[in-house]
């Protein structure tokens, strides 16, 4: 490869500082350093959680560090590796991730949990292992979004956060398992082990909840009903797999109690798929008290959910879910063979395609319910195939 072991300068949308729009401008790209790939991002989704860490930024918990490069749920191709990277390949097709799974802590062995920490803190703080980020603009440090950075044409992950996907893989589709799809399916089929012929009702019809409805229709859920203050999300909703859709804005009762007598007392399994507390409440008492299980799979670092003990004395189950229980590295090559086998719907998901110097358009999009997922294409399309 030409550009192994070289700087490349490439463009990238840029947030200078939270609140603002994105600039896309050129960036330099460091080569990898020990166990770290570089890729040539091809596609990339827009998610919720991107505009939330641009917005709500030094609200949370977390330090966030700017500039920043946004885009977690990205697909491309290994333009080169760092020393002593043995799994990957130039012109592998990849998806990066943002849990790793590094196959050797306790945690990869456990069969109970797919929370790999490696590199944590680094990673949600916006650095690699060394503790530096590999992106720079004129001389200054470019911050990496949880290790990933995919709204820029290339960039560098450690080996542990990377998985190795089929070569027939279209990556324009399947940059979707880098998070949302695999979010709202794992939160069904993992966490929430939704049963054949049970009652299921979903919050939310963004792409996680939709997705969440591909998976309790994968788990032959009997009843799957569909929740959102938007009216224009239940048309793919039904399409995804509900049965019926409520909006509770048509409703004078909290619509739990609605939810309750929909179903006689109760859902066998409630998804939250929007990340806000309210609905998190909501969604537990729309659960049967008689052993319901309720799923967080919405994401909010800031905000307390006040559960009621008698919620949970009779028998409910509270649980929350990280990219669906999945274990990133391991799992998503399947789901890419799912996708591959008509098993899993992904293009159904896209509403939208834009060029990178589109992607504010594509915020605007998203906060304003007018789309589930915008790709966002990297390359100019004469580079579309990689050139090695
Ligand atoms: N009740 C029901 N639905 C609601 C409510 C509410 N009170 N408030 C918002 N919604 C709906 C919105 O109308 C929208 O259709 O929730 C949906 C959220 O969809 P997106 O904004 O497309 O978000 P998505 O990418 O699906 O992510 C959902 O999961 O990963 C997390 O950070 C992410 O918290 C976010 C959640
Ligand atoms: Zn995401």
């Amino acid at each position: 490869m030409a550009t192994a072991g070289q700087v490349i300068r490439c463009r990238a949308a840029v947030a200078w500082e939270p609140r603002r729009p994105l600039s896309v401008i050129e960036v330099d790209v460091a080569p990898p350093k020990a166990h770290e790939v570089r890729i040539k991002v091809v596609a990339s989704g827009v998610c919720h959680t991107d505009w939330e860490y641009l917005y709500e930024a030094g609200t949370g918990t977390v330090l966030r560090r700017f500039p920043l490069v946004l885009g977690h749920e990205a697909a491309g191709v290994v333009e080169s590796v760092g020393p002593e990277v043995t799994e990957f390949c130039p012109g592998d097709k990849v998806i990066p991730l943002f849990l790793p799974y590094c196959r050797k802590c306790p945690r990869c062995r456990s069969s109970t949990t797919n929370l790999c920490k490696t590199n944590w803190e680094n990673m949600q703080s916006g650095v690699l292992a060394d503790g530096t980020s590999r992106i720079s603009c004129k001389g200054q440090q470019v911050y990496q979004f949880l290790g990933v950075s995919s709204f820029c044409q290339y960039t560098v992950v450690p080996d542990t956060s990377v998985t190795k996907i089929r070569c027939d893989a279209p990556l324009d589709k399947v940059c979707l398992l880098g998070c949302g799809v695999s979010t709202g399916y794992g939160a069904a089929l993992n966490t929430g082990q939704v049963k054949e012929d049970s009652s299921c009702v979903v919050f939310g019809l963004g792409a996680v909840g939709l997705a969440a409805i591909m998976g309790c229709k994968a788990a032959r859920a009997r009843r799957i009903i569909g929740v959102d203050i938007n009216p224009d999300k239940f048309e793919k909703a039904k399409e995804f797999g509900a049965t019926e859709c409520v909006n509770p804005g048509r409703y004078s009762k909290p619509i739990q109690e609605v939810l309750l007598e929909m179903t006689g007392g109760g859902a066998d399994y409630a998804l939250e798929c929007v990340g806000s507390p309210a609905v998190m409440s909501a969604a537990l008492e729309s659960t049967t008290e008689a052993g319901g299980t309720c799923v967080i799979a919405g994401w909010t670092e800031t905000e307390s959910m006040k559960v009621p003990v008698i919620q949970l004395l009779m028998g409910r189950t509270l649980k929350g879910t990280y990219f669906g229980g999945w274990r990133s590295v391991h799992d998503v090559p399947h789901l890419v063979d799912d996708y591959m086998n008509r098993k899993l719907q992904l293009d159904e998901f896209i509403t939208h395609q834009l060029p990178l110097d589109h992607i504010n358009e594509a915020f605007e999009l998203l906060r304003h319910g007018q789309s589930i997922r915008t790709v966002i294409s990297l390359q100019d399309s004469s580079e579309e195939k990689p050139h090695f």
